[in-house]
């Protein structure tokens, strides 16, 4: 039998801070973030099949299609890392996707806990049209909330700083919608699964750490 591992899914608007406290928890636990939005901003970045495939979907803030998003994590979470579960960061995102995840983690255990960041559209407008990236590590800023120490250089390695092409307010209404239409409905399945926690994702990055560690036991 395999051993029991932990997959953590972290729910919430685009710009709840998933990915911000993901990171966070990765260094806290050890266990990795799984992040699908990454995986896929990485295949663009180097032009591959994958890369260009899911750019058309992302400009438009859709979802890229399930069977080539769903066979790419079940790839990722054989990867040596994965050996004790790991944080999902944006996957699943539909209840197709969640069906699949569940058969996929099944033998290992299943989901641990899902926390359900909660914040306002409005200040995920804010939040998202501010965030800053760096181009080499992924590391995650904003302007106001969570700035660098130099602006437009990456306190980690020195990387560039730079704005995601679907951070545009025209795309990020789009994905708001998105949420709410395919991916607002892992709330409720969640919750009859007895798995969903809600935390406020309104207060400071290190408030929201301390309420996911907390349930995180
Ligand atoms: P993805 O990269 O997953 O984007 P998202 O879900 O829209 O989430 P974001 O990355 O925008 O926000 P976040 O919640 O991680 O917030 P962050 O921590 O950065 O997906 C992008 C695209 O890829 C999708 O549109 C789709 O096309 C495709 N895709 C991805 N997964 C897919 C899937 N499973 N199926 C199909 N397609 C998929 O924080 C935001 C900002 O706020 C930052 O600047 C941060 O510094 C700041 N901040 C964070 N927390 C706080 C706080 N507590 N207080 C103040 N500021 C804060």
């Amino acid at each position: 039998m395999s051993e029991v591992r932990t997959y953590v899914v972290l729910l919430g608007v685009p710009g709840a801070g998933k990915g911000t406290q993901a990171k966070l928890l990765e260094q806290s636990t050890g266990l990795p973030q799984v992040s699908t939005g990454d995986i896929f901003r990485y295949n663009l970045k180097n032009q591959t099949e994958l890369g260009k495939l899911a750019k058309s979907y992302m400009d438009r803030g859709d979802l890229v299609p399930d069977d080539v998003t769903i066979r790419m994590v079940e790839d990722r979470l054989q990867q040596p890392d994965c050996a004790r579960g790991a944080i999902m960061d944006g996957f699943p995102r539909n209840l197709v996707q969640a069906d699949a995840f569940d058969k996929i983690t099944a033998p290992d255990g299943g989901v641990h806990v899902v926390p359900l960041i909660n914040l306002e559209d409005d200040e995920t407008i804010r939040r998202i049209t501010g965030r800053r990236s760096c181009r080499t590590c992924g590391a995650v800023y904003h302007v106001v909330f969570n700035p660098p120490k130099i602006e437009n250089v990456c306190d980690i390695d020195g990387g560039e700083l730079y704005q995601r092409d679907d951070d545009k307010e025209e795309t990020v209404r789009n994905r708001l919608f998105v949420y709410y239409k395919q991916t607002s409905p892992l709330i409720g399945y969640y919750f009859a699964k007895g798995v969903l926690a809600e935390v406020d994702g309104s207060v400071p990055i290190t408030e929201v750490q301390q309420a996911l560690l907390a349930l995180m036991g």
